[in-house]
């Protein structure tokens, strides 16, 4: 079941109870924020990751997000021996030439005191725009990848310009080769908007419907659509796409975002002759601001579109197995990584499948499905929080319902 239908509860003893009356959430702890411990028996049989999308099986939730890890034929095949549940691949369009990179490209946001260059990376923002590879070179390299990975899930990710006829020539070429799914990335925020493409797309509702309408009418594969954070409401582009036919919705892409300016040259960062450009930011950084938006897109789904088998893909800032738990109890159905796979390669995989296991045998849960979209129902308005607390005053005594979170552990 790949839909935001959310699953039934597997009765367990350590979960927090149904909000069903305002009384019953007195006195309850939070669920605790996925300390990964292991508290099963030896003897339990081993939580299954397997997740089924839009009709696609993956051995685990886990996707290499659209980006340098799946740049190439080499990367991507490193991705699936690693045993990635699937790859997308770096975005592509007709004409590679027209995309220009630069160098720098890439800033890093760093913990620590004063910004010390030591610190742990928290934050990442880039510059950089799709793929500059050929297309014909990337799809043979797709082509390749199938034929030697049959059974894996291959998605190609795509940009183009405001012209259908464009986009049905991409779609065609790509589906030529055998991908799985297509990803559309009308996300990228530093990526020729005076072209109309990336987000210039998917800020902009009604181009968004039209260009969602002719990539539906071409495609024969499945169509996720990936969404921009860079806009108030991202419910609303994303009800859009799925109403224009897309059977999923990715997010979040890049937030954006200045990195720093120096305060010895006075330039800002990445600087590029002098000069910079706004960029996407990335990583840890963005995992809060990504649980809020998927958080959005998930109510949106769960009340207009349960009826089908639509999905939801969770991107940003993961790099444990408790940061993609949280994507999955929010109803997302995969959980992608980028900048996690830069930073710590992509024998990532395996930790994040056995952190996510861990979670699952803490709760007793034996499928993704067992607990994919539960926590969503706990999320209500401020003004009811604000009358849950009064009954609990009035009725039981200064002792706080929630216990503090422990976020900052991940
Ligand atoms: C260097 C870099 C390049 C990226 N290139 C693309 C791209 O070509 N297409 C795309 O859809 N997203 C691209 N992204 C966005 C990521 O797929 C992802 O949505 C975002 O970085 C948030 O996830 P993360 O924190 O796991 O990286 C890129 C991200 C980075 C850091």
């Amino acid at each position: 079941m790949a839909s935001l239908k959310l699953p039934p509860l597997k009765p367990n003893p350590s979960f927090i109870p149904e909000r069903s009356s305002k009384t019953l959430s007195l006195g309850l702890a939070r669920p605790n924020r996925v300390g990964l411990r292991v508290f099963a028996s030896e003897s339990q049989e081993a939580p299954d990751l397997t997740v089924k999308v839009n009709g696609l099986t993956m051995p685990n939730p886990f996707v290499i997000g659209s980006g340098p890890p799946g740049t190439n034929y080499t990367v991507m095949k490193r991705a699936f021996e690693e045993g990635w549940g699937a790859v997308i691949a770096k975005t592509v369009s007709l004409d590679a030439s027209k995309v220009i990179n630069v160098t720098p490209r890439y800033a890093r946001l760093k913990a620590g005191a004063n910004g010390s260059a030591k610190g742990q990376i928290i934050g990442w923002e880039n510059i950089e725009l799709i793929s500059d590879r050929p297309l014909e070179t990337m799809l043979k390299e797709f082509k390749q990848l199938k034929e030697e990975y049959p059974d894996r899930i291959l998605i190609a990710s795509i940009m183009e310009e405001y012209d259908k006829a464009a986009w049905e020539e991409l779609i065609d070429r790509v589906e030529q080769t055998g991908i799985d799914a297509i990803e559309i990335n009308f996300s990228c925020p530093h990526g020729m908007p005076e072209r109309k493409m990336g987000a210039a797309v998917g800020q902009d509702c009604l181009l968004l419907e039209e260009v969602c309408g002719w990539i539906n009418a071409k495609a024969t594969v499945p169509v996720w659509a990936k969404m921009t954070p860079n806009i108030t409401d991202i419910s609303q582009p994303a009800r859009v796409a799925l109403r224009s036919g897309c059977e999923g919705i990715s997010a979040i892409n890049t937030i954006m975002s200045v990195m720093g300016i120096n305060l010895t040259t006075l330039r800002p960062e990445p600087c590029v002759e002098g000069y910079s450009t706004p960029g996407g930011y990335s990583a840890k950084a963005v995992h809060p601001i990504a649980l809020g938006k998927v958080m959005s897109i998930a109510k949106m789904m769960e009340s207009e579109f349960s009826e089908k088998d639509y999905s939801l893909s969770g991107i940003g800032g993961v790099e444990t197995g408790g940061d993609a738990a949280e994507f999955l109890l929010l109803g997302a159905n995969t959980v992608q990584v980028c900048t996690g796979v830069m930073m710590h390669g992509y024998g990532l995989v395996k930790k994040l499948c056995s952190e996510l296991k861990d979670f699952m045998k803490m709760h007793n849960f034996s499928t993704i499905e067992d607990f994919r979209g539960v926590s969503l129902k706990y999320f209500t308005t401020h003004t009811d929080l604000h009358d849950f607390k009064l009954i609990h005053f009035v009725g039981i005594g200064n002792v706080s319902p929630c216990s503090s979170s422990s976020k900052g552990n991940a």
